[in-house]
């Protein structure tokens, strides 16, 4: 392989941007003796309570745990269907299943690769619990309407905004119309840790004791517990975050620009480019294009030092790992098989420069030429 010219991560540079902040934040930490649930992880959760304008936020391991011990506070389990996506990440389905409860996966809009809101209510049955619109590629889903069906039958809404830190919609904000929501800070995401953690944030007062029970072996006094797990988010995670929280909105801000310049470079290649909706936020956790030769061009790019990622080449339905009886691993879904065979992420982060777009786009221009 030829020498890597566009790394597909950023994080390396965006520590040395970030060192000296991030440095004294880590050493205070380490000098202070308090590794979880102590006073950092506490203000952490005030900040992006804060910033999401939300009542609450609790700190935890992972994404994956947000979304898991959401669904345990709202009493989704067995027996519950819950409609969500299949071109996402496992952990969408995985948090689901961990439930007990049964993934039931709708197709995703041919333009914004988002949930289709208009074939959501075809899906919903008497075992119908819940809706998770997955904020794919850092854009939102369109929760007016997600909202006004989980109003209409019913429904509680969980918003996955693992990619979606700082996005908002057309006149809403994440979290205005759901009963929780869940953030993954693992490195790559638009705010990212070094190494896992995540959080639930949630307007609802009832579900935040539970979650934080559940998250600490089911105790909130000394000694005492009910089963939970171990899902706190330590003080040195919460540091960096709370470090780099300050800067999220500037970082998704380069995102948006470098993707304005790739819509810029790329315009009239004949190849698809996301799709921005008007009025949304969208924030480019992923810069995601289609064509149907994905390979050829991933590997056009990395002969040319370009790194270029998948996301996701298998869907959730098609994953050998699908647990066997634990809903339908053949469901019709056209434009989530077409986006898993074409999507290709090309390297965005809010480090990468104009002159780097430029490089992967016109490399992707002679690869579409000379096809
Ligand atoms: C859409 C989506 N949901 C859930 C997760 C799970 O988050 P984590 O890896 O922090 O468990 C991720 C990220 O990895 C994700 O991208």
């Amino acid at each position: 392989m030829s020498e890597v010219k566009v790394p597909f991560y950023g994080h390396v540079r965006q520590y040395q941007n970030l060192k000296a902040e991030l440095d004294s934040a880590i050493e205070n930490v380490l000098m202070s003796g308090v590794y979880t649930l102590g006073p950092v992880g506490k203000r952490f959760e005030g900040e992006l309570a804060q910033y999401m304008g939300m009542k609450y936020a609790l700190g935890l391991n992972s994404g994956t745990d947000a979304l898991w011990l959401a669904f345990l506070a709202l009493g989704i389990g067995k027996g519950d269907e819950v409609i969500t996506t299949s071109n996402t990440f496992w952990a969408t389905a995985e948090s689901i299943w961990l439930v007990g409860a049964t993934p039931v996966f709708v197709d995703c809009c041919p333009k914004t690769r988002n949930i289709d809101t208009t074939k959501i209510e075809e899906k919903i049955t008497p075992r119908t619990k819940a809706i998770v619109p997955v904020h794919l590629y850092g854009q939102c889903a369109d929760m007016k309407a997600v909202s006004a069906i989980a109003k209409k039958h019913n429904l509680l809404v969980v918003e996955d905004c693992a990619q979606a830190i700082g996005a908002a919609g057309d006149g809403f904000k994440i979290g205005e119309y759901s009963d929780a929501v869940g953030l993954s800070f693992i490195t790559a995401k638009n705010l990212g840790t070094f190494g896992d953690s995540g959080a639930m944030v949630t307007n609802r007062e009832d579900i935040v004791e539970t979650v934080t029970k559940l998250r600490n072996h089911g105790s909130n006094k000394r000694s005492y517990h009910s089963v939970g797990w171990n899902s706190r988010l330590d003080e040195i995670h919460a540091a960096i975050l709370s470090v780099k929280l300050k800067h999220i909105d500037e970082f998704n801000d380069a995102r948006r620009a470098r993707a304005k310049d790739y819509d810029e470079f790329l315009a009239g290649s004949g190849i698809k480019l996301p799709h921005a909706l008007p009025g949304y936020r969208h924030v480019y956790h992923l810069y995601v294009i289609e064509t149907p030769d994905r390979d050829g061009l991933q590997e056009f790019l990395k002969e040319r030092g370009i790194i270029a990622l998948t996301n996701y080449p298998v869907a959730i339905h098609q994953q050998e790992g699908f647990p066997f009886g634990a809903g339908d691993p053949n469901p019709v879904l056209p434009e989530t098989e077409l986006n898993a065979a074409n999507c290709l992420s090309l390297p965005i982060y809010p480090e990468l420069t104009r002159e780097e777009c430029k490089y992967v786009a016109d490399n992707v221009l002679e690869w579409a030429k000379n096809r």
